[in-house]
């Protein structure tokens, strides 16, 4: 992509070099503009209002500068965010030089992993980092961001990847249960124990266990499952032995550990225990260039469910929408938001009619910042509540508790928002 009055100079360069650029089309606004399949953008510093087009592009693409030299705006160019900068006049060596980095540039993508942002290649680093050893991984991110998908691909990277993955749903064990899943238990030690029953830890042997909802557990959980990391065993229920066992544990959480262990909700032994490699997953609003290879990707993925109609695509005009949302539910969310429109829409291409109605209010809202403060209000609250229910998977409860309100406080603002549970 180049922004520049020189702009026929810089495609002449690279056609001298033996690399065709695909023309920008001047009268598309950079909103209608599909950056994903852009990898690079040359911005002319000389050209009014480049200082927002460095920062709008520079979230999707490295953004070279260009400039005649002006010490001052090339330093400033860099400090908003440019990777390089080019003197003009422009010649065929530097330009050269400077793509040549970026071919170079090694890809890591994962397998069934989508996303092609520089954040996300971070997190394949992590991943492939993380596979070649046997140490303790920490996952962190928000709701839905993709945390168990990690976790899977290092299994599936790692020597481990022919033995078992185990999930265990933390927040689905209650104390009562716990040694029983977790350890299993002999027959005979208790009524109606007539069997020996391996737990879920056993089961994992010689592969990786998962613990998802790390944060949210109780501290009699936290206490029993320390012993086991540390030491690699543990006793069945009615055992009089330890089993030893090999086990690579990988924890996931959209809490924040530390601060829960300076709460004292959390043991901080077991926090250094299994944050030995931590991945951070990004939220999806600052890595807006993977929503239309996700999109792509989940439209691929749930087509097969319209029998009647081949839909193919998306039109821009509802990828634009979808680019310019916050996505408080993540990928999980834009997912729900295409299986949706999939089955609403009624032509190849998902249009802007078939996505939910609260995804284009509140991209209206932001398109008229003039409009009626009363109706920003509401779209700003509508999006808190959504966010909330994301995270709380629907449990008005639990969103109430989130947005710190009444639970009937938020059941009055839902009907009046006619948002549905
Ligand atoms: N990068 C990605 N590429 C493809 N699919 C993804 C990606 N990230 C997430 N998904 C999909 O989004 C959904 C949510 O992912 P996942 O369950 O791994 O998230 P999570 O972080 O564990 O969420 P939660 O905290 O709510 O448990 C899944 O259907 C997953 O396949
Ligand atoms: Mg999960």
């Amino acid at each position: 992509m180049v922004i520049s009055d020189e702009a026929e100079k810089l495609y002449e360069i690279f056609d001298s070099i033996g690399i065709t650029l695909r023309k920008t089309n001047k009268t598309k606004s950079p909103a209608s503009t599909n950056f994903s399949t852009y990898d690079i953008a040359f911005i002319d510093i000389d050209s009014e209002g480049w200082e927002k087009r460095v920062i709008d592009l520079k979230q999707y693409m490295p953004v070279i500068t260009i400039g005649k030299s002006d010490i001052k705006k090339a330093i400033k160019s860099m400090k908003l965010g440019a990777t390089d900068f080019l003197q003009k006049p422009l010649r065929n060596e530097s330009v050269k030089e400077i793509f040549e980095n970026f071919k170079d540039k090694p890809k890591v993508e994962i397998n069934g992993l989508i996303g092609i942002s520089r954040i996300m290649e971070d997190v394949y680093c992590g991943i492939r980092k993380a596979a070649l050893t046997d140490s303790n991984v920490l996952i962190t991110g928000e709701s839905g961001t993709g945390k168990e998908l990690v976790a899977r691909a290092i299994h599936n990277l790692s020597e481990r990847k022919e033995n078992p993955f185990i999930v265990i749903n933390c927040t689905a064990i209650p104390d009562t249960l716990l040694e029983s899943e977790l350890f299993g238990f002999e027959k005979g030690a208790f009524t109606g124990a007539n069997y020996t029953k391996k737990g879920l830890i056993e089961w994992a042997d010689r592969g990786t266990l998962f613990f998802d909802e790390i944060g949210d557990v109780s501290p009699l959980f936290q206490t029993k499952i320390l012993r086991v990391i540390q030491e690699g065993e543990f006793i069945r229920i009615g055992g009089n032995h330890p089993v030893k066992v090999d086990v690579r544990f990988i924890a996931a959480t959209n809490k924040d550990l530390s601060k829960a262990c300076k709460e004292g909700v959390f043991r901080e032994d077991l926090f250094y225990r299994l944050n030995v490699i931590h991945i951070e997953i990004p939220p999806l609003r600052s890595r807006k260039e993977d929503i239309p290879s996700l999109t792509q990707f989940f439209i691929k993925k749930h087509s097969a469910k319209r029998k009647d109609i081949n839909i193919k695509g998306i039109t821009e005009e509802a990828l634009d929408a979808l680019m310019s949302y916050s996505f408080p539910g993540n990928v999980r969310e834009l997912e729900n938001i295409i299986e949706r429109a999939i089955a609403f829409t009624n032509s190849v291409e998902i249009t802007i009619k078939d996505l939910p109605a609260y995804l284009l209010k509140t991209q209206h809202s932001k398109k008229t910042p003039h409009g009626n403060l009363r109706e920003a209000v509401d779209n700003f609250e509508k999006e808190l509540i959504w966010s909330a229910l994301q995270k709380s998977r629907g449990n008005i409860s639990k969103a109430a508790e989130l947005l710190g309100i009444h639970r009937q406080q938020l059941q009055r603002k839902l009907k009046q928002f006619k948002i549905a549970t």
